[in-house]
């Protein structure tokens, strides 16, 4: 179901869910990738006249008002690029919710406060969920789902919703599943994914359903020590998941039944300590203790060497995808390889995504601007467990996943 189900919109009230969980500091944005990624369905609302509310969540909160996650920046960011003021609403179901929701004309754009206020949006509980829903139903008349980035999480505003009101799928919904299934029926080979940030523990899944799927996996960022660990290898005071080594040692036995190549780093920028202005060497990665900081060096990112050879398996690629950072690259002396693997995915001839809220966040910061990829994914959870071949709860409901 499309928007174009719902039949005409003009001056009916439409909910929407969007994912505007946007990185802030110091209360200013700092990535607004999502906001902009919202802008089609809500400019094909505005246009139809419609009388949007928008509902989203912000971080994490603890199911009660904090100030630290308030939306109140992003309605100011989202009425910039409407270029139409959005109402902003104090509450989610309470009395300014519904007053801004009764104040809006036809074309008129109102954002309500972030829905994790509520503990009810996020529940164990079926009937808590069903309750907050209800409420949020009794807001509008039809509904439209198009928070790509919260579709695998069976929450109030993604799931219990859109049983309450007449719903579709909105346009990034769309363009987001397009991509994903090319990725995942018949992707262009060689098909590269690369895999990166803290935990192994979060890629379980994903490397086990594409490992039989893909040509080759590189293997980056924090969780890149449990597989030198799981090699043997020493790794100071870096990140590992001794949890993991069983599983990661099983997973190099599949590759290499499956001939699949797992390509790990061969050296690794090792620092003295987490900081900005840390001294850090470049070193081997079997030697990451024989640097002078002995066990207690830490590697923060791929060294150069790593990222030159990821960076001509992606470019000899037909199909990329890219998840989690290679390193800590929000700290200049550790960004490197982060860079070398985004610039490598701009160049490859064929289908290049990037996936997931900090690989995006992270190739913004470093200067690249979305043209040069060829998707980038506003769902990071999503995207994997949809790479998974899980079954996405926000999906179903609308009918998208069989
Ligand atoms: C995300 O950032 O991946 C989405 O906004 C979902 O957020 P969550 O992991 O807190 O549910």
């Amino acid at each position: 179901r499309t928007i174009d189900s719902l039949g005409p919109l003009a001056g009916r009230k439409v909910i929407v869910r969007c994912d505007l969980n946007v990185p802030l500091k110091d209360g200013r944005i700092t990535d607004d990738g999502r906001i902009r990624a919202s802008l089609p369905t809500l400019g094909a609302l505005v246009g139809a006249g419609a009388r949007v509310i928008v509902i989203s969540h912000l971080g994490r909160p603890d199911g009660t008002p904090d100030p630290k996650y308030s939306l109140a920046p992003v309605a100011q960011r989202l009425g910039e690029l409407l270029g139409q003021s959005v109402a902003f609403a104090e509450d989610t179901v309470g009395s300014s919710a519904a007053e801004v929701a009764a104040g809006l004309a036809d074309g008129q754009v109102a954002l309500l406060e972030n829905l994790r206020f509520d503990a009810r949006e996020t529940s164990k509980s079926d009937a808590d969920r069903r309750e907050f829903a209800a409420q949020l139903a009794a807001l509008g008349d039809a509904f439209v789902s198009d928070g790509f980035g919260v579709v695998h999480r069976k929450q109030a505003s993604v799931y219990e919703l859109a049983e309450l009101l007449p719903s579709s799928a909105g346009a990034l919904i769309a363009t987001e599943l397009a991509v994903l299934y090319k990725l995942t029926a018949t992707p262009t080979r060689p098909y590269t994914v690369v895999l990166g940030g803290s935990k192994v523990s979060d890629k379980l899944g994903v490397i086990a359903h594409l490992l039989p799927r893909v040509d080759s996996l590189l293997i980056g960022g924090g969780m890149l020590f449990t597989f030198l660990a799981a090699l043997g290898h020493k790794v100071g005071e870096s990140l590992l998941e001794e949890d993991q080594l069983d599983v990661v040692r099983g997973y190099l036995d599949e590759a290499e039944r499956l001939g699949v190549e797992i390509v790990l780093p061969t050296d690794i920028v090792v620092a003295s300590r987490f900081g900005p202005d840390a001294e850090h060497i470049v070193a081997p990665a079997d030697g990451i203790e024989n640097t002078p900081f002995g066990a207690s060096g830490l590697g923060l990112d791929i060294g150069p060497d790593t990222a030159a050879r990821f960076a001509e398996v992606i470019r000899a690629s037909k199909t990329v995808f890219w998840n989690g950072p290679m390193g800590v690259f929000e700290l200049a002396p550790f960004a490197a390889g982060t860079k070398t693997v985004a610039e490598a995915l701009t160049e490859i001839d064929g289908l290049s995504v990037v996936g997931g809220g900090d690989s995006a966040a992270a190739v913004r910061v470093l200067g690249f601007t979305d043209e040069q990829f060829g998707h980038i994914s506003t769902g990071g959870g999503a995207s994997l467990e949809f790479l998974e071949g899980k079954r996405l709860p926000g999906l179903e409901i609308l009918g998208w996943q069989a």
